[in-house]
Formats: structure tokens, sequence, C-alpha cells
């Protein structure tokens, strides 16, 4: 049987961050029920068309903020994944949730539901850059999730923690980092802030009403947390994915193994049978296609063995593992240190990337150049 990821994107928070792009909106409260049940119509639909060939090895609800669905919502998208498609009884079920919006039956239903990875948005312990960021929480409710996560029985938990912030200093991500590791938490994602330019946060930033740390100083926060974990114990499996031993991240693995997963949701990108897939990001359109029996794929394309080949490599090397050389050579028909040999003796020669036991890999002081490394090898 063939092994599948399921993700679920749920539009839905309490208020738009200011540095924030994704498909999100804190305006449509009162399409909360036709969205989860637009979700379970897709859910069906698609399991019809290829339930019985796959394996479901994790499932990520994220958003967006699921932890705004209201009681029950999540369980209903639970039963009706579950009536469709075959969970495998070691399914990684993981949800995505703002510390502002976690209540602690909320946290009840989904355990009891099967999710066993929880997801919180922490971001940062500095009350004022949270305002900055428009965050809906403050540094204690964050602490207040952690603790009721914990006190339920997650025991595999994830935090995400912001880096390269507006007024943000190496002190509040020494603080953060500390608190994590103090808290046992297994797994931890901290994000350098990327400024995209639909935001509110970037106009603020070009028009000089908010600075942001310098790159000496962003890459200073980044490589304080890469040694102060790696010293606790923590492993970095992918530029912004620390772990302890065996808590790694099922699902976010598959993605970058190029394994196969469906997205249920408005703008969901699938990757199926060597197909790319996208749903609109139209949420009346999507909740009207979904309700008169379509799936709403607004676009489709095949990737060529070219695209697959480039893609599996520029994956594999935001890895700490690396890519497999026999496996890559293999499915490639190709031999890689032949075929790119003046590129990999400069970037090992020039100490960025090693070859070693039948992998390439980037070297752990050369993730800042990840880019640029890639886009010689392909
Ligand atoms: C869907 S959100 C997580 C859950 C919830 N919506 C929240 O924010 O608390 C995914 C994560 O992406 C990160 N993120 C979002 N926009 C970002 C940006 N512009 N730059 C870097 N990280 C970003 C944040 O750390 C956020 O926690
Ligand atoms: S809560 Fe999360 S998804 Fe929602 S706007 Fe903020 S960062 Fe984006």
């Amino acid at each position: 049987m063939k092994k599948l990821s399921i993700y679920i994107h749920i539009p839905f928070c309490l208020r738009k961050c200011t540095y924030c792009n994704f498909v999100s909106f804190c305006n449509k409260n009162d399409k909360k029920e036709d969205y989860v049940n637009a979700i379970c119509q897709e859910i069906k639909l698609r399991g019809k068309e290829i339930g019985k060939y796959y394996d479901v090895t994790s499932v990520y609800i994220g958003g967006g903020s699921p932890s705004t669905l209201k009681e029950g919502q999540i369980a209903k998208i639970m039963s009706e994944l579950k009536n469709n498609f075959k969970l495998l009884s070691n399914c990684e079920i993981s949800v995505e949730t703002n510390p502002g919006s976690v209540t602690e039956k909320k946290l009840l239903e989904y355990k009891l539901v099967g999710v066993n990875r929880l997801s919180i948005g922490g971001q940062t312990l500095n009350e004022d850059i949270l305002k900055i960021l428009g965050r809906h929480h403050s540094v204690k409710d964050t602490k207040m999730a952690i603790k009721l996560a914990q006190k339920i029985g997650f025991e595999n938990l994830n935090v995400d923690m912001m880096l390269a912030l507006p007024t943000q200093k190496l002190r509040d991500v020494k603080k953060m980092a500390k608190f994590l590791v103090k808290k046992d938490i297994k797994h931890i994602s901290p994000y350098s802030l990327i400024l995209e330019p639909t935001t509110a946060l970037y106009k603020q930033v070009k028009s000089g009403r908010v600075s942001l740390p310098s790159e000496d100083a962003s890459v200073e926060m980044y490589n304080y947390v890469f040694k102060y974990l790696s010293k606790k114990g923590y492993h970095r499996y992918e530029v912004s994915n620390f772990s302890q031993p065996d808590y790694e991240s099922k699902h976010n693995l598959n993605y970058w193994q190029m394994g196969e997963y469906v997205a249920f949701g408005l703008a969901g990108h699938s990757y199926l049978n060597n197909y790319r897939f996208a749903n609109t990001d139209n949420f009346e359109e999507y909740i009207e296609t979904v309700k008169s029996g379509k799936l709403p794929v607004v676009s489709k394309e095949k990737l060529t063995v070219g695209q697959r080949k480039d893609e599996t490599l520029m994956l594999a090397l935001r890895t700490a593992e690396g890519l497999n050389l026999k496996e890559f050579d293999a499915q490639f028909n190709c031999r890689l240190l032949t075929d790119k040999k003046k590129e990999i003796e400069f970037l090992t020669r020039h100490n960025f990337i090693s070859v070693k036991r039948g992998y390439l890999r980037v070297n752990d002081n050369a993730f800042y150049v990840l880019n640029s490394i890639i886009a010689k090898l392909v």
C-alpha cells in the first residue's frame, strides 16, 4: 500500500498578525460551519477516488489557527477522515494552535479524537514585541497553553518561535529558548522573519515606523538557537526544525522526502502520482464548488523528470540527513557526483557541503547560504 500525508487548511484567526501572508481571515466567524461542512464534503469526494489505495501516515490540521474552530468541529473533521481514509495506528496527527484560542475543553476534544501532536504559536516571550506583531495573546497565554497541553497529556509538543523580529534582542531569543528547554518541549521551530510585501509590517518597515534587527544580529540569533539547542540534546533535522531524538515530525519529513500528500481546504496544494495540484484560494468559490459535488482544484501540472529531480535534490538538502546519492542516481538514472563534479568540488573545498557515507549534505555552518548552494547543484 502507498503512503500518504494529509493536510487540512483552516483559514480562520482571531486577528491578522502584521507579518503574516498566510491564507487566513479574522472576519468570517459566521462562515466556520459552512467551511467545516465543505471540508468534510471534499474529504468524501477525494476519499472515494483514492482512499483505498493509501495508508495515511500523518495528518496535519494547520492554518490559520485551527484552534479558533468551535468545539466539536475538529472532531467532525477527524471523523470524516477516519470514514474515508485508512489512518495507520501510529499515524501522527497534529493540530496547530494559537495560544489566544486554546481552551482545556478544546484540547480534551483533540485528545479524545486521536490528535497526538500539538503545535503552539508562541513566537516570542516579549510582551511588547507580541503587541508590535499584532498577536492576539499574551506571554501568559502561551505559558498557559503549554501547561494545559502537558497536563492533558500531549507529550509531543512543538512551539514556534520567531527570530529577527522588530526591536528583538539576542536576550529575548535566549530567554525563550531556555524556557522551552526547561519545559521539555520536544520539538521547536525557530523561523527567521520573512518580510512579506503584502503585509502591514512591510509597510511599517518601509516607512521607517518599525525597524528590524541587522542581518548580522539576525544570523547571531539563529546561530545561538542552533548551538544552544544542539547542546541541550536537540537535533536540527531541517533548517527551521529542531527536535529531541525520535520527535521529528513525520509530516514535515514526508514533504522533504518528496512523499505524496493531499491537501483539503482553501488554497490547499497536493502532490499525487507525479501531479501537483492546487485548490482555489477564493473562499466563496471553494464552498460553492464543493457543495455542488466537485473538487475545488483550479490548477494541475504533471512534473517532468527534470522538475522532480531538482525538487528532490532541493528538498533533501534542507534536511540534516541530506541526499541519499545511491537512491537519487537510481531514481533519475544519473551520477550526480560525476555530472556536477566541478560544482561539488568547489562547494566541498570551501566547506559548504560534504559527501559522507553515501549522503551529500550541507554543512552546519553553511545553512545560511542554502539557497545559493542549491542553485549551484540544480
Ligand atoms: C499557521 S502559523 C501557526 C499557528 C497560529 N496561526 C499562530 O500563529 O499562532 C505558522 C507559523 O508560521 C510562522 N510565520 C508566519 N508568517 C511568517 C513570516 N512572515 N516569517 C516567518 N515566520 C512566519 C509563525 O511562526 C507561525 O507560528
Ligand atoms: S495567528 Fe498565525 S496564521 Fe493567523 S495571522 Fe497570525 S501568524 Fe498568521
